[in-house]
């Protein structure tokens, strides 16, 4: 029997301080998570700076209790993952110095990892028997992709946003009807209450064979039909506004994806990121999925949000195609997807 494969990884690129412990990229050990949300709370968003020294503050204890938890000791880990990119540079250099100061001194392999991918690997973490090809949706705060993946680490972009990412557009929304950062849950919940259909708020469509996305135009309606109703004096519903935001979301996102579904004679569908937690957009996934005989699969929300579990999982597939980085990484803020 082959030997498992254990890998403390570690995730920094934005505003959760994160490590976890996972063995052969299927089974987490340990996923622990500092967040920061708390403290950017107070300016409506992340500040990069804040951000930064607060991952130092956090990286020690986290991968400390990481470890701990796993009930194992630094000797015991076969390889060291990290996240290089995308993301906030100063946040990214915090995790990635600390990864490579432990793979130095350990003498164990560094493996450089994309967020994105480790978004869509947290769906390997739930769904042990999934293997590609698989369709994801990558929904997130920075990102919003629509990815053929035909097989580990081999990724084909059909659609990606053009502007907004679509956690920034519920963020920005959440925002100007008073509900705070971070909008997306709260706007979830609040859209129950109110009428998806009460206001009509545009979806964006390019031509027929182009799956990308763009929010800012649905942002900016939001913002003119709040501002409307405040200069005639007319009270706002602001469930309402809500519940319509949301189901122009949700509709172009389950219609691109499912167009590229089709496309790729593909019958499985994992959604990935911060949004992937979203009620309407997973409940009308499966329905419309149901209707075209696709599958519709999701992590639990504790690995849809930032986490480094789903770097441990992207990590060892990485590893296992024998792809370790040099003690000379460097952090890539724009990183694509599928790039080295
Ligand atoms: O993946 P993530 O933790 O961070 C990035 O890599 O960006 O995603 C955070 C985003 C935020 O924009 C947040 O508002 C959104 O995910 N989010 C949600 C929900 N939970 C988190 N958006 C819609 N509905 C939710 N339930
Ligand atoms: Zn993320």
């Amino acid at each position: 029997m082959n030997k498992d494969i254990k890998i403390l990884a570690i995730e920094s690129s934005c505003d959760e301080t994160a490590a976890a412990v996972v063995v052969n990229g299927r089974e987490v050990l340990s996923n622990i998570i500092s967040s920061q949300i708390d403290i950017h709370k107070k300016f409506g968003g992340v500040v990069p700076e804040v951000a930064s020294r607060k991952h130092i503050e956090a990286i020690n204890w986290v991968v400390e209790s990481a470890l701990k938890e796993a009930d194992l000791e630094l000797k015991d880990i076969d390889a060291i993952g990290v996240t290089y990119g995308p993301g906030l540079v100063g946040a990214l250099l915090v995790g990635l110095q600390y990864a490579k100061g432990l793979a130095y001194a350990l003498k164990k392999p560094l493996i450089g990892v994309n967020h994105i991918e480790g978004h869509i690997s947290a769906n390997f973490i739930e769904h042990k028997d999934l293997e590609p090809p698989f369709v994801c949706l990558v929904v997130s705060g920075g990102h919003t992709f629509i990815v053929y993946m035909k097989d580990y680490g081999n990724y084909e972009v059909i659609g990606q946003t053009r502007d907004d990412a679509a956690g920034e557009a519920y963020d920005k929304v959440a925002r100007a009807i008073g509900l705070g950062y971070p909008g997306g849950p709260k706007i979830d919940k609040l859209s129950k209450e109110g009428n998806e259909n009460a206001i009509k708020f545009p979806r964006a469509n390019f031509h027929e064979e182009c799956l990308d996305f763009s929010f800012s135009g649905l942002k900016s309606a939001v913002l003119n039909y709040l501002n409307k109703m405040n200069m005639t004096s007319k009270e706002v519903n602001n469930a309402d506004v809500a519940a319509s935001f949301q189901k122009a979301v949700v509709d172009v996102l389950t219609d691109n994806v499912i167009k590229t579904c089709k496309m790729k004679s593909v019958d499985k569908i994992a959604i990935a990121g911060g949004v992937a937690s979203n009620s309407a957009l997973r409940n009308n996934l499966i329905e419309k999925g149901a209707e075209m005989g696709i599958k519709v699969l999701f992590p639990a929300p504790i690995l849809c949000t930032d986490n480094a579990a789903m770097i441990g999982s992207a990590a060892y597939f990485e590893y296992m195609r024998g792809n370790v980085s040099s003690l000379d990484l460097n952090a890539k803020p724009n990183l694509k997807l599928g790039e080295r």
